[in-house]
C-alpha cells in the first residue's frame, strides 16, 4: 500500500513572518511535503500579494515532488516544481525565470535540510536504523552510490574517516574495524539493522549506543548525497541571487551543517580588507548581506512537544543589502 506522505513544517510561523513581505520570486530548496511552501504562499494570498508572486519548489526527490503538487494544487499559478539539487539554485531561477519573462532576482529563499518524516519513515529508503530497510538513503534515487555501496566498497580508514568527520563519532575506528572484519567472514552488508546490529554488537556496556547508531548512518546519508558541499554552493549562489532586501532562512538539524550556515553568513555579511599589513582606508569588499538572527531562532517548547523533529533545529536569516557587494575602491 502506497505510504501516505506527511511531514510537520518545523518553525513555520517564524519563517513566514520573516521570508513574506512583499510580492517577488520566492525559492524553497527543499520542498518536501510542501508544508514551508503552503504556508508562504497562503500568507502571501493573506497579504494580497499573491498576484506578481512566484514560488519555485525545488526537491531532489521524486516522491516530495509528487506529494507538494498535490498539497500546492490550489496555487497552481504561482508556483515551479523542479525536480533538481538545490545547488543548482542558480541555473533553476535562470531557467524559470527566462521562460516566464521574469527578471531573475529572488526575494526569498528557504532550505529546510536534511530528509522529511516520510523519507526517514519509509523502511525501503533506508535512512533509520529503526526500520529494517535496503542501505540506500539516497534522495534522489536515479543518484548512482548508495549507503551500501560505500560500507561495502570503502576500506578500514576510509570508513573511519568517514564516520569521525561526518558523524563526529568519536569510536569510528573502531566500527570501521567491526564493519570490515564483519564484511570478510559473511560478505557485503546490504540491510540497515544488519549494519546496526555490527555496530550494537561493537559497543561497551554504558557507551550510549543509540548515538552512536545516529551518527554513522548520519556520516554515511552525508556522504551519499554529498550534502555539505551542495549546501555550501547553494549558500553562495543562493545569496547571489537575492535581490536587494531579498532575505534567506536556512533551518539546520545538526552541528555541521549549522557550522557551515554561520560560516557562510558571517563570511558574506563581514568587509574584507584585503591580506593582513596591507592597512587600506576601504574594504575590498564590503558585506552583501546583514545578518538578521545573531543567535539561531530555535523552537519553543510546545512545538518541540508536538513534533519532536524540530527539537535539534536552528534557523539563520540574512538580508542582502546590496546587489554584487563588489565595491572595490
Ligand atoms: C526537511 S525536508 C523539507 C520539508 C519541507 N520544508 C516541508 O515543509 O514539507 C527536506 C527535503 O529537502 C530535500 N532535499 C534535501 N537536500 C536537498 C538538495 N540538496 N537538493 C534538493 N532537495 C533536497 C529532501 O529530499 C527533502 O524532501
Amino acid at each position: 500500500m502506497a505510504q501516505i506522505f506527511y511531514h510537520e513544517p518545523v518553525l513555520a510561523s517564524e519563517i513566514v513572518a520573516m521570508l513574506v513581505r512583499k510580492s517577488g520570486i520566492y525559492v524553497d530548496g527543499t520542498l518536501g511535503g510542501g508544508g514551508h511552501s503552503f504556508r508562504i504562499l497562503q500568507e502571501l494570498a493573506a497579504q494580497g500579494l499573491l498576484e506578481g508572486s512566484l514560488l519555485i519548489g525545488i526537491d531532489q526527490d521524486d516522491a516530495a515532488l509528487q506529494a507538494a503538487s498535490e498539497k500546492l494544487k490550489q496555487y497552481d499559478d504561482h508556483i515551479e516544481l523542479v525536480k533538481g539539487n538545490f545547488c543548482e539554485i542558480e541555473e533553476i531561477v535562470t531557467k524559470v525565470c527566462a521562460h516566464k519573462c521574469l527578471q531573475p532576482r529572488v526575494t526569498g529563499i528557504l532550505l529546510d535540510l536534511g530528509v522529511s518524516s516520510f523519507q526517514i519513515d519509509t523502511p525501503e529508503r533506508g535512512f533509520s536504523y529503526l526500520r529494517e530497510g535496503t542501505l540506500d538513503m539516497r534522495m534522489d534515487e536515479s543518484g548512482s552510490r548508495t549507503a551500501g555501496d560505500i560500507v561495502n566498497s570503502c576500506s578500514e580508514n576510509e570508513l573511519a574517516g568517514l564516520f569521525f568527520r561526518y558523524g563526529e563519532e568519536p569510536k569510528s575506528r573502531r566500527i570501521a574495524r567491526a564493519i570490515v572484519a564483519y564484511r570478510e567472514k559473511y560478505g557485503p552488508v546490504t540491510g540497515t539493522e544488519e549494519l546496526a546490529g555490527i555496530i550494537r554488537k561493537n559497543m561497551h556496556g554504558g557507551e550510549m549506543v543509540l548515538k552512536t547508531l545516529s551518527r554513522v548512518f548520519q556520516a554515511l546519508r552525508i556522504e551519499v548525497n554529498n550534502e555539505l558541499e551542495v549546501l555550501r554552493r547553494a549558500l553562495y549562489d543562493g545569496i547571489d541571487r537575492l535581490e536587494e532586501h531579498g532575505r534567506m532562512a536556512v533551518i539546520s538539524y545538526h552541528s555541521l551543517e549549522d557550522r557551515i550556515v554561520k560560516t557562510v553568513f558571517i563570511e558574506k555579511a563581514s568587509n574584507d580588507w584585503g591580506p593582513k599589513g596591507v592597512g587600506l582606508r576601504e574594504p575590498v569588499r564590503r558585506g552583501s548581506v546583514t545578518m538578521l538572527t545573531r543567535k539561531p531562532v530555535m523552537p519553543g517548547g510546545e512545538e518541540v512537544e508536538s513534533n519532536p523533529r524540530a527539537r535539534s533545529a536552528k534557523l539563520r536569516v540574512i538580508e542582502k543589502i546590496s546587489h554584487g557587494g563588489n565595491h572595490a575602491c
